[in-house]
């Protein structure tokens, strides 16, 4: 008879081997229906991921969704008997991406109905054996929402500060961490704990001490204890390796509890798994009091071919040698000069050639030469372990990468500027016009943002260089753009209306290279560090 098996494509024969993992684990299948009536996610906007969901009018006149999310199916039609319920699936989610529509495969499981840590264990050995199926080097990283709570609660935050202090700890952001806390009189204590959540990654006996020490509440020494926990049944189980405590691991609040995590193989360049405790969105449906699951992101995963498996043997980013992308121009050379400083030198980059790629194998580095606005594309997508960025491209295009440190180069301003001498008020130029705000700018989510945070509605205009001429030739009110020394704007008769950001080069890393070459990562940035305290 003929080996069936044999007819399965890749991606087919890993979706069997998940699914039957879940099954000896005593999950069942649970299927679906394509579509849910739109209010379900309308309702629940938060715990979707991003994108836009796609809706259509159903036969009553109802407006449906075609499904972004599996688990707001599955906990809505969950019974409220609080008997335990272990499911799994093997479902296609539907959004729109930048205007693209996607449907992307999806296997996962929800335990309804949880009580106790070793239920959770059960659920977190399951993601890190599915991460074991799709890859050969992998890691799940753990964090905890009531350990980070915890500290936030500690101090009086204002729901932005808060947003925005997650946001940094979520993008290892020290310096913006800094920045925050240098606005407001926390304690030295705060400080040392939230730099300590951004800074922390390794296995729990590791980091455990450092947990400990910035414990202030019962909610974090309870949540400490959990972890703890954890950890000494995943070492009973022997299956601790490859499980790291990392609180940049950070999901949305109004949903999620307890433990979170992600998973990672070293084959794809960002998560290919997430999940978490979500007791507070099973508890808003009034079915139970806990709740834990996690997704597989199986397009993901097998988009990014193992580099043993390549069949040209290629190697796009060479093998164990960090990459760093460097944005061509004056910023890139002055960033390079403190990469030769820090003892990171490619003798071959003095050359006078056009060359783009440069490699030190001595040194394990190779840099490319990259347009300013790529270099975060090439460090999000893995091909780069590392780049400089200037913050002005990190503000507006929010790329998913880790910010790790201000080189204090290419410093300028992100401002708001109009014409001198309009008659007009400088801040609110466009009231006697009466019309909608008009703001051309080459930053326009930056623009968007920032108008938002104030309540006003503006028309972008987006120009590509010499925006300075769009409000002089009256093709719009303002502008939003870079200011350094101010002389553009002078010599055209304009004046600086609003600072809306400083802005100077970052030096950003890549997700999961900062997970596998840890090591590399951490020593290199600790290294340009010296170079910046030395001045
Ligand atoms: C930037 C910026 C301003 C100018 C500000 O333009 O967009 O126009 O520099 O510098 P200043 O305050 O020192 O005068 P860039 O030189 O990049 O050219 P562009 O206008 O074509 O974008």
């Amino acid at each position: 008879m003929q080996d069936l098996s044999k007819l399965l494509r890749n991606d087919e024969q890993i979706t069997l081997k998940l699914r039957s993992l879940y099954s000896s684990y005593g999950y069942a299948q649970y299927k679906m229906s394509r579509f849910e009536e739109y209010e379900l996610y309308a309702a629940n906007r938060a715990f979707l991921p991003a994108g836009d969901i796609i809706t259509f009018t159903g036969a009553n006149g109802k407006l449906m969704a075609l499904r972004p999310d599996v688990t707001l199916s599955i906990i809505k039609s969950a019974k409220s008997d609080k008997e335990l319920k272990k499911l799994y699936y093997n479902e296609n989610i539907y959004r729109t991406i930048d205007g693209n529509l996607k449907e992307q495969m999806q296997v996962g499981l929800e335990y309804i109905g949880l009580a106790d840590t070793k239920q959770v264990v059960e659920v977190l050995v399951l993601a890190k054996k599915s991460l074991d199926i799709l890859g050969k080097n992998t890691r799940l990283d753990i964090s905890h929402m009531s350990f980070l709570n915890g500290l936030l609660d500690s101090e009086n935050l204002t729901v932005s500060l808060r947003s925005d202090i997650l946001a940094a700890i979520s993008e290892r952001n020290i310096p913006g961490i800094n920045q925050l806390c240098s606005k407001s009189s926390f304690s030295a204590s705060f400080k040392e704990g939230l730099i300590s959540l951004a800074s922390i990654y390794g296995c729990f006996s590791d980091v455990k001490d450092r947990l400990k020490k910035i414990c202030v509440n019962k909610q974090m020494s309870a949540a400490l204890g959990e972890l703890a926990e954890i950890d000494e049944i995943l070492g009973n189980l022997g299956i601790n390796s490859g499980i790291n405590i990392d609180f940049s691991v950070i999901n949305d609040i109004t949903y999620y509890n307890g433990v979170i995590f992600r998973g990672f193989i070293d084959s794809a360049p960002t998560m290919v798994l997430s999940g978490g405790r979500y007791d507070e969105l099973a508890r808003s449906f009034g079915k139970c009091d806990g709740a834990i699951g996690f997704a597989v992101y199986l397009d993901l995963a097998m988009r990014f071919t193992p580099k043993e498996n390549r069949e040209d043997g290629s190697q796009k980013n060479a093998e164990g040698m960090l990459g760093i992308a460097l944005p061509k121009g004056r910023l890139g050379e002055k960033a390079y000069e403190i990469f030769k400083k820090a003892g990171f030198e490619c003798p071959d980059m003095n050359d006078d050639s056009r060359k783009l790629v440069f490699e030190n194998p001595g040194a394990n580095i190779r840099y490319f030469w990259v347009k300013p606005s790529d270099v975060a594309i090439y460090v999000e997508q893995g091909i780069a372990d590392i780049g400089v960025v200037g913050k002005d491209s990190l503000l507006e295009d929010s790329p998913d990468v880790y910010e790790l440190l201000d080189l204090n180069i290419g410093k300028c301003r992100m401002c708001v500027a109009a014409e001198k001498d309009t008659g007009k008020d400088p801040k609110e130029p466009a009231v006697r016009t009466e019309h909608t705000l008009h703001v051309a700018t080459k930053f326009p989510n930056v623009a968007r943002t920032f108008y938002a945070s104030r309540g006003r509605d503006i028309d972008v205009i987006k120009l590509h260089g010499s925006i300075e001429l769009a409000p002089l030739l009256g093709l719009s009110d303002v502008i939003v753009d870079l200011v350094e020394t101010g002389k553009t704007l002078e010599d055209n008769n304009m004046e600086v209306v609003e600072t809306i950001a400083e802005i100077s080069a970052r030096l950003i890393s890549n997700k999961v290279s900062h997970r596998f070459k840890h090591t590399e990562v951490t020593q290199l940035c600790e290294k340009i560090a010296e170079q910046l305290v030395g001045g």
